[in-house]
């Protein structure tokens, strides 16, 4: 079906640098994620962390969003995936991150996993520190996209029956981001947790431009029997900050493996998606 749709980019295209080929595929609402897989030498970095997200799903989203030459933000950065997709792709980034050690090796990850002629054709900076202090250090309508996977309420420190903390405490890794009060990851309230996340985005969002992409990617849970829609509340809370909701789309990850939660007694799903919240300065 796409082959019959003219290859060059249309000269009205103000978002991104696609064909028009390129931007249909990218608007169909489900995504394969495609991660490098543990034993892949680029993965190394990436493992240190305990919630990274594939830096090829968010080049996909930078590709799609922006223009080369663009500023993208990451209020998140972690080990710094989105700012080695915006290397990869041509766009200057700029990523914050609470804890120094994820800062540092968001860095070297940079270093290492970016070549180095490929690095000095953009500006990538990780400012250490609190996300919501690092904002105010922005110019308005300095940044054309956000991106980002928000921290996740405090679940990493409460699964501890969860397969995947279960092996990683097997081997060695760490499970959750640290102890810090100012941790988002470590309010103890979820309905708190929304709102001072909301906040913290939309103190970030100022650097913006109007009209401007913020996509974040997030995964629903399960916590003691309730499921928590997580995407659906966060993009609620946002819509209160100025925000509409352009689309959620779903990324499927088809690699994962499927454990017989609650068989043979209650319906338990085997999460495998997660969502892809694309939301619109207004
Ligand atoms: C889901 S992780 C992001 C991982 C990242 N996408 C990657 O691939 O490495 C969320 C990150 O937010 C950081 N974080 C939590 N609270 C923060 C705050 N107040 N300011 C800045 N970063 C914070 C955590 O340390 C964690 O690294």
């Amino acid at each position: 079906m796409f082959d019959e749709v003219k290859p060059e980019i249309d000269p009205r295209n103000s978002l991104n640098a696609l064909s028009s080929k390129e931007w249909l595929s990218e608007s169909v609402s489900v995504w394969n994620q495609r991660g490098l897989g543990a034993g892949h030498a680029e993965a190394a970095i990436e493992k240190l962390h305990p919630a990274p997200y594939s830096y090829t799903d968010v080049a996909r989203v930078v590709r799609m969003f922006s223009k080369p030459g663009q500023t993208v933000l990451d209020p998140f950065v972690g080990v710094g995936s989105t700012l080695k997709a915006a290397a990869l792709e041509g766009r200057n980034g700029i990523g914050f991150e609470l804890y120094p050690d994820f800062a540092k090796l968001a860095k070297l990850r940079l270093k290492q996993e970016v070549p180095a002629d490929v690095l000095e054709a953009s500006t990538q900076q990780v400012m250490q520190g609190d996300s919501r202090k690092l904002a105010k250090k922005l110019e308005k309508d300095s940044v054309d996209l956000i991106v980002t996977s928000p921290p996740y309420w405090s679940i990493l420190n409460k699964k501890s029956d969860h397969k995947q903390k279960q092996t990683r405490e097997a081997h060695g890794l760490v499970t959750n981001y640290g102890d810090d009060d100012r941790d988002l990851g470590n309010i103890e309230d979820y309905e708190e947790f929304i709102e001072v996340l909301g906040k913290t985005l939309a103190d970030a969002s100022v650097a913006l431009k109007h009209k401007g992409y913020m996509v974040l990617i997030v995964g629903d849970f399960r916590h003691k029997s309730r499921y928590y829609m997580f995407h659906a509340d966060i993009a609620r809370a946002m819509e209160g900050h100025g925000f509409t909701l352009q689309a959620m789309n779903v990324l499927y990850q088809r690699h994962k493996r499927v454990f017989p939660y609650g068989y043979p007694y209650a319906y338990v799903p085997n999460v495998h998606h997660q969502n892809i919240v694309i939301m619109r300065k207004l």
